[in-house]
């Protein structure tokens, strides 16, 4: 998949910061499962460098993202941010292991891919309902 330079109006939670938190996310992941799927030893610094960013925009975005809930009184609150502190835990383990040599690959597709577009496309779609009609 080549970057992304607009999100997928499919995929829009109607809300410009969240939108492109969600692109910026999308191609930081896209990017990082290659360097981590790729020639290990040439692209380990920089696979490091950039799932490092990748935890921290992650992390910004689930902030920014909760604060906008809670603004507009949104019902599975709890749920949700209960989705993102589990996820932020696995992502946390991939990025200890990494930072010691070890790429776990399954670990890696699952939070690189499999589980962030089944959040953004479930989870972070239920909001998108909400935001839409406000
Ligand atoms: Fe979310
Ligand atoms: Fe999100």
């Amino acid at each position: 998949m080549s970057r992304l330079s607009t999100i997928d109006p499919t995929i829009s939670v109607a809300n410009k910061t969240l939108d492109r938190q969600h692109l910026t996310v999308l191609n930081l992941s896209e990017l990082t499962l290659n360097l981590g799927c790729g020639d290990r030893k040439e692209n380990f610094k920089k696979f490091n460098k950039n799932l490092y960013e990748f935890h921290l925009r992650m992390l910004d975005h689930f902030y920014t993202e909760e604060e906008i809930l809670a603004s507009h009184g949104f019902p599975n609150i709890a749920e949700h941010i209960a989705e993102h502190n589990q996820y932020i835990e696995r992502l946390s383990y991939l990025f200890f292991d990494a930072s010691n040599g070890v790429i776990d690959h399954a670990r890696l597709k699952y939070c690189l891919s499999d589980w962030l577009s089944r959040h953004l496309l479930e989870s972070d779609m239920q909001y998108g309902e909400l935001l839409r009609r406000n």
